[in-house]
């Protein structure tokens, strides 16, 4: 099969079309015909040498999701059967031909959804639900604060939260990825640029502040972040793109009875990833079908375009999620 590969840390140029063997399924996975392969940004960090896969994973094929069809099941598989259009977590190994997938952690692809949008679909909805919903508990009627809000994870969480009934609230760094968050159902965003997030929060929720914060920044975030919580926030990390290491005021998180958690999805077992599937099945396909929930891709790249998609990805210029297309 063919595969994008990376052929050592580098810029994106190091991606480069390879042949590789076929993907060896184990007893409890699936082949996918990969149609499409969703770009996310632990794709870039893979690529630069900072983000090892982890053991057992393809290790110099990225990609996390992918879409296509079953085209072999293994003998303990009772779920899906040949032919099934499925969507899928991966541990690595997403951007190429063929990929195998553990049978938990396949979705069927939405009926109206091309494999494109599908493809789109796992790695931020898996990730929003592990850390907004399970970790920080977000509740209906309670409001949820995203940073980077037009990033993948960003145009994910404010349909998710909205949709299951809070008020969310975002920054972003431009006055068109304001209006784009706010047209996605975001009840205000904020342009970091123009001043400070943590003084626009305070007049928005009349001083009470949010109820759960999902952070991507880390750094000189942390003390806004924390000024933003209402009494019993929930402060939920899942990355440091501004750095890990802060000074915060801890008095600040005894009154206000503040929780500082995060997490990392990949490394986490099949089990694990599996529970998240199916909540995302129970709670969250139906708004797919009904179409409250919208996959929101801004460029499909032909798969051999991999190194121009990581460098749109780096510009950060787009909104919404970057898909490669193997059809
Ligand atoms: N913990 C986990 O399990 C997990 C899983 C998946 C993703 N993630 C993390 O979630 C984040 C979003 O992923 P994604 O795939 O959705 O990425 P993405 O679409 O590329 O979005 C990242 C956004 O972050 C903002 N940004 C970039 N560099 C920044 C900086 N130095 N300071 C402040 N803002 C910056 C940009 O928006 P603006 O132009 O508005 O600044 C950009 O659109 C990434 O940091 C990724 O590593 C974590």
């Amino acid at each position: 099969m063919k595969a994008i590969t990376i052929t050592q840390p580098g810029g994106p140029e190091v991606l480069q079309i390879a042949d590789r063997p076929m993907p060896a399924y184990t007893a409890t996975e699936v082949l996918i015909k990969v149609m499409a392969a969703g770009i996310n940004r632990p794709d870039v960090a893979q690529r630069k040498g900072n983000y090892p896969p982890p053991a057992g994973a393809p290790q110099d094929i990225p990609g996390l999701e992918i879409a296509g069809i079953v085209t072999e099941v293994g003998t303990d598989v009772t779920r899906w059967v040949v032919g099934d259009k499925v969507c899928a977590l991966v541990i690595g190994g997403g951007y190429a031909e063929y990929c195998t997938a553990p049978e938990g952690q396949c979705l069927p692809v939405p009926e109206s959804l091309s494999f494109a949008e599908a493809a789109s679909l796992p790695e931020t909805f898996f990730t929003v639900w592990s850390n907004v919903f399970d970790r920080g508990q977000l509740k209906p009627g309670e409001t949820l604060l995203v940073h980077g809000g037009s990033s993948g994870i960003g145009v994910t969480a404010i349909q998710m939260a909205a949709a299951l009934g809070s008020t969310v609230y975002v920054t972003a760094g431009s006055d068109e990825k304001c209006k784009f968050c706010e047209d996605l159902g975001a009840g205000k965003a904020i342009n970091y640029k123009h001043g400070n997030f943590s003084e626009a929060i305070t007049t928005l929720t009349g001083n009470k502040g949010v109820d759960v914060i999902l952070d991507m920044i880390g750094g000189d975030y942390t003390t806004p972040n924390i000024k933003s919580l209402a009494n019993d926030g929930r402060l939920v990390f899942i990355n440091t793109m501004k750095g890990k290491n802060v000074e915060i005021d801890l008095a600040e998180v005894m009154r206000k009875r503040i929780y500082i958690t995060g997490s990392t999805l990949r490394p986490r077992d099949v089990a694990f990833k599996s529970a998240i599937a199916q909540n995302l099945e129970k709670h969250i396909w139906p708004f797919l079908a009904s179409g409250k929930i919208k996959p929101v891709i801004y460029k499909i790249f032909p798969a051999a375009k991999a190194a121009e998609a990581h460098r749109l990805m780096e510009s950060s210029e787009h909104m919404g999620k970057i898909v490669l297309s193997f059809e």
